[in-house]
């Protein structure tokens, strides 16, 4: 298939990175679309972890090209760590890695301000990461932001830099903070500006050109369906388009061009930050969920909020993001838990609805309805087929497939890259 999507369709942290690598195997191009250094893809391969913020994970199959394209948000500090992390690992990425010149830049003062902005809302912080991308995706927005084209030519930069430096400063002023100096924040990026510029291209044309070739070109989102800025638990969500909507904006390929559009859902639910969680469990099985997922944020470090898996979001997320087919992560994690949930529909005020509310502090109040399953204690990292997988294991996926209404194509047993069953055109009903 020369175009396909991958995404997210819950909380995010459902193992794109995994995935992505996995299908980078056979593919010629991989591009990140949007977000920024908010994402932590992790990517195990043998006794080496690697966890990529910026780069896309196709980074580590040595014959991929890999871009970043228009609509991601770009820190070229972290983004030239990753290169130099990644080159001190004995991946070389000079020639095969692609950054679009219309990518906006997050600068350091983009940072400041997000942690700024957390502090003024005080307990009605959203919890995010702090890597600058609320700011930078609005001063794109608002038409005040630098693109790393920008970058390339400081003269004209540090002049608009001074002429839109008194509204950053107010921010900042209110918060607290020192206020940023224009003249500071030039020498600070003329010398990563020069590390970058290797790397600038019109990714557009590129991918266009790639794709006229017929290439076969994997696009990986970030985050996931539940933070869209669109779809989202509003105001607590990420600041872009995480689904095959933002791939078209993000990289310049037509709409149309989408052959596939492969979602992606973690067997249960986590949530890292602020915001509504229905199915959340704070007993013993989120717990289990935790321990055994190593449910810590990736970028952060922060403890991710566990529960049971939210149909109600991923059946929201495959309609409206029109999936194809599902890849269903960390099913290993389910064994040794004696019952499992799914969150089927839920209750608000009486009654009973499908679709997340549009309020944020509705869907707070949301209460899961719930379906129970059998669990099972087999370690299931070993299983390749799905009749090998235990009865009460197929079962649980028979389920999910049907709440989904979408075939579940892979099935994940463990974080390295042999462990995946693939059920070609879903499992069996
Ligand atoms: P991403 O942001 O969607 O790429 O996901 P993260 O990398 O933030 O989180 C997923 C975590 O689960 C990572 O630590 C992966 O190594 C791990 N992982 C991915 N797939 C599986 C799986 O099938 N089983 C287990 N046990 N771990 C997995
Ligand atoms: P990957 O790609 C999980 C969450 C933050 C916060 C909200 C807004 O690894 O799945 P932001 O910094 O984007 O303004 O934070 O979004 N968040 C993520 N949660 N996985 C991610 O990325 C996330 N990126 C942002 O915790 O709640
Ligand atoms: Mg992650």
């Amino acid at each position: 298939m020369p175009v396909t999507c991958v995404f997210g369709m819950q909380w995010g942290d459902e193992g794109k990175g995994r995935l992505v690598d996995l299908l980078a195997a056979s593919s010629d191009v991989v591009v990140r679309y949007q977000g920024g250094a908010n994402a932590g893809h992790t990517v195990v391969v043998g006794r080496e972890k690697y966890v990529l913020h910026l780069l896309p994970s196709g980074v580590i199959q040595p014959r991929t090209v890999n871009v970043i394209g228009n609509g991601v948000v770009v820190d070229p500090w972290t983004l030239l760590a990753e290169v130099d992390e990644l080159e001190r690992r004995g991946i070389q990425l000079g020639g095969r890695l692609f950054v679009s010149d219309r990518a906006h830049v997050v600068l350091p003062y983009h940072k400041r301000i997000d942690a700024a902005l957390e502090r003024l809302r005080g307990a009605a912080s959203l919890g995010t990461t702090s890597r600058g991308i609320g700011p930078t995706y609005g001063d794109k927005a608002m038409r005040e932001g630098f693109r790393v084209a920008d970058l390339l030519r400081p003269e004209s930069f540090v002049e608009r830099l001074r002429a839109t430096a008194a509204a950053r400063n107010g921010i900042l002023a209110r918060a607290g903070l020192e206020a940023l100096d224009p003249e500071q924040v030039v020498r600070e990026t003329l010398e990563v500006s020069q590390r970058l510029a290797p790397y600038v291209a019109d990714t557009t044309a590129l991918l266009l050109e790639a794709h006229r070739a017929g290439k076969d070109i994997l696009c990986e989102g970030a985050q996931g369906f539940a933070l869209d800025v669109d779809h989202g638990s509003y105001p607590y969500v990420t600041s872009s388009s995480t689904g095959p909507a933002g791939l078209a904006a993000g990289t310049g390929l037509p709409p149309r061009a989408i052959d596939r559009v492969l979602g992606v859902v973690k067997a249960y639910s986590t949530r890292v930050g602020a915001g509504p969680f229905p199915s959340r469990d704070t007993g013993p099985a989120g717990l289990h969920l935790g321990e055994r997922g190593h449910e810590f944020g990736a970028t952060t470090g922060r403890k991710r909020d566990c529960g049971w898996f939210d149909a109600v979001v991923a059946r929201r997320a495959a309609s409206t993001q029109g999936v194809d087919s599902v890849a269903l992560m960390k099913l290993d994690v389910l064994s040794g838990l004696p019952e499992l949930k799914v969150c089927e529909a839920y209750e608000l005020g009486g009654k009973r609805i499908l679709a997340p509310p549009a309020l944020a502090e509705d869907w707070e109040a949301c209460r899961p309805v719930c379906r129970s399953y059998p669990g099972w204690d087999r370690d299931l990292s070993g299983v390749r087929r799905f009749h090998d997988l235990p009865r009460e294991a197929q079962a649980y996926v028979r389920a999910l497939q049907e709440v989904l209404g979408v075939a579940i194509e892979v099935i994940s047993v463990g974080a390295e890259r042999d462990r995946f069953i693939r059920t070609t055109g879903g499992v069996p009903a």
